[in-house]
């Protein structure tokens, strides 16, 4: 990979990366200090992850009422539809494992998704205690990413401008570039960044050719979504094409 802070870790299949992705998730909440906080994903990729999570030997180790849950972007849709990211990991395992109030997911029964993104990035800089970012205090311990079939990224869409913002934390998306077509709401590539360490979880051989576009350096979201300390490629040999 092309510099010292992004790297890569294959691993053998879904199964080892959810072992591995859970294990970097403990080792980040041990060293997260009183009040750790992750950013979840959505899609499909975490979701052995979360089951995992939920299972008596990885739960036990979790020091639930500490550790504070965002999502880094969901589907502008009611929090029991199917498809809200934030739903899909209360019911994979939050809801069975962390305080209601350790649970921060973006508020989609707003009136819009602009004022749902207001109200998150309200709600982020209260935790967080500021309304600027600093490196040396990074408002996650881990953020989880995705990568989708165009190199999107949470909701930040190939040539969207809101790969720009600079001063936004969270941005609404009137468009998704692929399904589920429904307005999003995104935390943008700063917010994102501000993260001990981000972790891409990437497996099949369906990812295989984005992530050959995305290590090649193409201008995409997923290339260009960093965290201003560690980012880990974590994939597994059907994506990395060594299956
Ligand atoms: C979403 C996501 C999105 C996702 C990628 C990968 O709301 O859809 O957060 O960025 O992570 O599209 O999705 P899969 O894991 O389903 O391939």
């Amino acid at each position: 990979m092309d510099d010292v802070n992004r790297h890569i870790v294959v691993v053998a299949d879904p199964a080892a990366l959810a072992v591995a992705a859970a294990e970097r998730l403990i080792a980040r909440v041990a060293a997260g200090g009183s009040r750790p906080a992750i950013c979840l994903t959505g899609g499909s990729s975490p979701k052995r992850l979360y089951e995992l999570l939920a299972t008596e030997n990885y739960k036990a180790r979790i020091p639930w009422d500490c550790v504070h849950w965002f999502i880094g972007d969901d589907r502008f849709v009611s929090p029991d539809d199917p498809l809200n990211n934030m739903g899909i990991a209360r019911r994979l395992f939050l809801d069975r494992c962390a305080p209601p109030e350790n649970i921060h997911a973006i508020p989609t029964s707003s009136s819009d998704p602009q004022t749902a993104a207001r109200l998150y990035e309200k709600a982020l800089r209260m935790f967080y205690g500021g309304d600027v970012l600093s490196q040396n205090h990074p408002l996650f311990e881990l953020v989880l990413m995705g990568v989708g079939p165009d190199g999107h990224t949470a909701s930040l869409f190939p040539k969207s401008p809101a790969l720009h913002e600079q001063e936004k934390w969270v941005v609404s998306v009137d468009h998704a570039n692929v399904e589920p077509f429904v307005p999003r709401v995104s935390l943008t590539l700063p917010a994102l960044a501000s993260c001990r360490e981000m972790l891409f979880l990437v497996a099949g051989v369906d990812k295989r050719a984005i992530l050959a576009r995305v290590m090649a350096g193409e201008d995409l979201p997923a290339g260009l979504a960093r965290s201003q300390h560690d980012t880990t490629w974590l994939v597994d040999a059907s994506a990395a094409g060594r299956a």
